[in-house]
């Protein structure tokens, strides 16, 4: 991998019809007159990845999906495997949001798996972790981090095939976010356990996000934290303008 390029994914959880591709065109447009320091990321439901797909065709956009299943094919009504998403022209799937973990009652074992999935597809995995409010009261963040992170990355996870995205629970949709030390203990924390499992080398050169409501009010401040390598974007990755806005804390600081 070359030098590390923060990365900015948009999450649209379950939001978007059809209609909702404007803002994607909307983005391919600003970015066009604007082009981002920070490499972006869109994540739509599967229902528009295909759309999505066209309408990025030629822009530097990267799709990527919110989950899929471990096996490539079979009788698994509902699920989308990651071969499929591949072909549907996602990059990258999401993997083990907390989301998932908590309505799907999702493992570190199967994120596991879905990471593996992603790889065996082609696709990058972003895994997800945090800590929920009860663990960082009760003290514990870091040991739930470092528990996740054990359980969740493959063996052959590379920074090339993985990106990880530490979200602390309670600040998922609620307008809270830690402080700029919080978020900076925790990045150092995960960059050194990923050194333990991975190599000082691919700890060095994988991406880090940061994910939990982050808004165009806080995103310089949430991104220049040390080890904070981009973000992972919900609500505010679903207007163009506030996306944008977002990615803008990267210009206006004049650094990647
Ligand atoms: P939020 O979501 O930005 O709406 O807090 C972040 C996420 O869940 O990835």
């Amino acid at each position: 991998m070359a030098a590390k390029r923060p990365l900015v994914a948009g999450n649209w959880k379950m939001n978007g019809l059809g209609a909702a591709l404007s803002e994607l065109r909307a983005l391919r447009e600003r970015l066009a007159q604007d082009p981002p320091v920070p490499e972006i990321m869109v994540c739509p439901p599967a229902t528009l990845l295909t759309r999505a797909h066209d309408l990025l065709a030629g822009s530097t956009i990267l799709l990527g999906a919110q989950d899929c299943h471990p096996l490539p094919a079979g009788p698994h009504t509902g699920d989308l495997s990651a071969e499929m998403l591949a072909d549907s022209g996602a990059g990258a799937v999401i993997v083990g949001h907390s989301e998932r973990r908590q309505d799907h009652g999702e493992t570190d074992a199967v994120v596991n798996a879905k990471a593996r999935a992603a790889f065996r597809a082609g696709l990058t995995a972003i895994i997800c972790i945090g800590e929920t409010e009860q663990e960082r009261r009760a003290g514990t963040t870091l040991e739930i981090v470092r528990r996740q992170l054990e359980g969740s990355l493959p063996q052959d996870a590379r920074a090339a095939n993985v990106v990880i995205a530490y979200e602390p629970v309670w600040a998922i949709g609620t307008g809270l976010t830690p402080t700029q030390a919080d978020v900076a203990a925790a990045h150092r924390f995960i960059r050194g356990e990923l050194g333990r499992l991975l190599g000082k080398e691919e700890s060095r050169d994988l991406r880090i996000l940061y994910g939990g409501s982050v808004k165009p009010a806080n995103a310089a401040e949430l991104l220049s934290v040390p080890d904070v390598d981009g973000a992972l974007v919900g609500g505010a990755s679903l207007k163009a303008s506030d996306f944008f806005a977002i990615l803008s804390a990267y210009s206006r600081r004049g650094a990647g």
